[in-house]
């Protein structure tokens, strides 16, 4: 399985990360793509290393780190996203629910990420909370036919899937799928899994059994395993599809050591 989607660079993980490694591995997990948070998150990505599992690294700037853009901040962004280490831009995105005050400046930093995304031909990893319309709105107006990504833990309705699909978007599932009262699982059944790709999103949104719980890649199982439930498939089939999408998504076919 490959895990699109995890922060084990964070510090939540200093304690322990070799055996929540060694738990992902057991657990299936091969590869694992590493958002980034703020530019300093690059140099606690490059310090990971696991002789079975092979890390990605991605350069952006969370929407919950914009306070301001400085001036030469898409200069910066394209020239890290342009290196060939780096799979994808993000994460980025809308997030009106900590803070609407930063509106505008999330707007900006979005479209920055478009631009920097169409031109290095790599995958662009959307955040969205509470900003779903905007959200939809600034890809579909940065869309040239170009853009292509992954609208992160996806949470909208069937509509809005769709619509992020037209526009060349695979959704990213993670554990919220699990989880009872939400209804992302309903909403999911409705969409097709050949443009979705498994994401923990670790340490935040562990799925349930795990909710509440530091969340980490091995529990990637349980959302696959609820994926199975939905489209009523092996968890085998679950992994060979969803594996394929993101091998796809981010433009290789070798993950594999
Ligand atoms: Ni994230």
């Amino acid at each position: 399985m490959i895990d699109t989607h995890s922060h084990i660079y964070l510090e939540q993980f200093d304690e322990d990360r070799g055996d929540v490694m060694q738990r992902a591995r057991e657990a299936g997990v091969e590869a694992i793509f590493m958002p980034a948070i703020d530019l300093d998150s690059l140099e606690q990505m490059k310090k990971l290393h696991h002789d079975e599992i092979s890390f990605y690294e991605m350069a952006g700037l969370h929407p919950c780190s914009v306070k301001e853009l400085e001036g030469g901040f898409e200069a910066t962004l394209r020239t890290l996203c342009a290196r060939e280490e780096i799979y994808g831009v993000g994460e980025t995105g809308l997030d009106y629910y900590w803070s609407t005050d930063h509106v505008d400046v999330q707007k900006q930093s979005l479209q920055i990420h478009c631009r920097v995304a169409k031109e290095v031909q790599k995958p662009i990893i959307i955040h969205n909370r509470e900003s779903t319309a905007d959200m939809l709105d600034l890809i579909e107006e940065q869309q040239d036919g170009s853009l292509f990504g992954i609208w992160h833990c996806f949470n909208g309705t069937v509509d809005e899937g769709k619509r992020a699909l037209d526009m060349g978007f695979h959704l990213g599932i993670g554990g919220v799928v699990t989880f009872k009262n939400g209804g992302v699982d309903k909403t999911v059944a409705e969409l097709p899994i050949e443009h979705m790709v498994l994401e923990t999103d670790a340490p935040y949104l562990s799925p349930t059994p795990k909710r509440g719980k530091r969340n980490e890649p091995a529990f990637m199982k349980y959302t696959a395993q609820k994926l199975a439930d939905i489209f009523e498939l092996s968890l085998e089939e679950v992994d060979r599809i969803t594996t394929e999408n993101a091998e796809r998504l981010f433009g290789f076919n070798q993950y594999r050591n």
